[in-house]
């Protein structure tokens, strides 16, 4: 059923492009600003694929982007899915594998998080090398296909380390803030209580959100090299740094750090490390 899906996305996408990327980049809340540096080879509505969920967030705008970005040829996701939004699992992991059957190898996922570990401030990049799922569902459950991925995906070796280390490399040479840590993967749509946010940095959590985690389990099934980063919008540890956010505010901080987040995605897609 999924994999018949997958192929009927597949099979209109191939009558508006023949592009073939080699990267998929998912852009979080905030992060849309890199689609303007993408030579766009095609650009196709989410409206318009077969199976596609449809975005419900005004600041997501729904739309497959294809084409070269620092030379590298990649597709872009312009507009994710949450589960909050009330979609399945399975919906909001469409699109991953989609672009695993358009050809991606690698996979490069931004969102916008808040930050339990110590010394992460609002406007941070965090390079993220592990996580901790607190979502109360898996896109994985279910019958197993497969022709998608195994039963039972190992977890160690999720997060690429050599694009990690590229990454803190360039932000450093860059003079960026960033940092390695772990993501936790809350469903949402409530930001956390001090207890909750407290409890999150007790368990190794170096920054919480609402996204990313079901994408990482699918992109992981799928066999794909995965890179994230998470741009911090609110400080929440220690509990006196933790102030009332919006979701403005948390556009606001994430769209004034987004540049960081494009110079870094187009260092990863680049060449060689030696050009920073
Ligand atoms: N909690 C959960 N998700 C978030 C937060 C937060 O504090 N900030 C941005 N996304």
């Amino acid at each position: 059923m999924l994999y018949e899906q997958i192929n009927e996305a597949l099979k209109y996408i191939r009558t508006q492009t023949g592009f073939a990327p080699q990267t998929g980049i998912v852009l979080g809340t905030g992060l849309g600003g890199l689609v303007e540096e993408i030579e766009t080879a095609a650009s196709i509505d989410y409206k318009n694929i077969p199976h596609f969920p449809v975005s419900t967030v005004q600041s997501h705008a729904g739309k497959l982007i294809f084409g070269k970005l620092n030379g590298a040829s990649i597709v872009a996701m312009s507009g994710r899915f949450h589960f909050y939004e009330g979609y399945s699992m399975q919906q909001v992991t469409f699109p991953v594998r989609v672009m695993k059957a358009l050809g991606i190898e690698r996979i490069i996922i931004s969102n916008a998080a808040g930050s339990t570990g110590e010394g992460i401030d609002a406007g941070d990049l965090v390079f993220i090398k592990d996580h901790i799922n607190l979502m109360p569902e898996n896109p994985l459950r279910g019958k197993n296909d497969e022709r998608l991925g195994v039963r039972f995906p190992d977890m160690l070796h999720t997060y690429d380390k050599a694009m990690i280390e590229r990454a803190a490399n360039f932000a450093k040479a860059k003079k960026i803030r960033a940092h390695t840590g772990v993501y936790v993967g809350l469903p949402g749509p409530n930001l956390e209580t001090p207890a909750e946010y407290r409890f999150l940095n007790k368990i190794g959590g170096d920054v919480v959100g609402m996204s990313t985690v079901p994408e990482v389990l699918v992109a992981k099934h799928a066999g794909l090299k995965i890179f994230v980063v998470s741009v911090v919008s609110n400080k929440c540890f220690p509990i006196e740094s933790i102030t009332e956010t919006t979701m403005e505010e948390v556009i606001e901080v994430v769209t004034k750090a987004g540049q960081k987040v494009v110079e870094v995605v187009k260092y990863l897609l680049g060449p060689s490390p030696a050009a920073i």
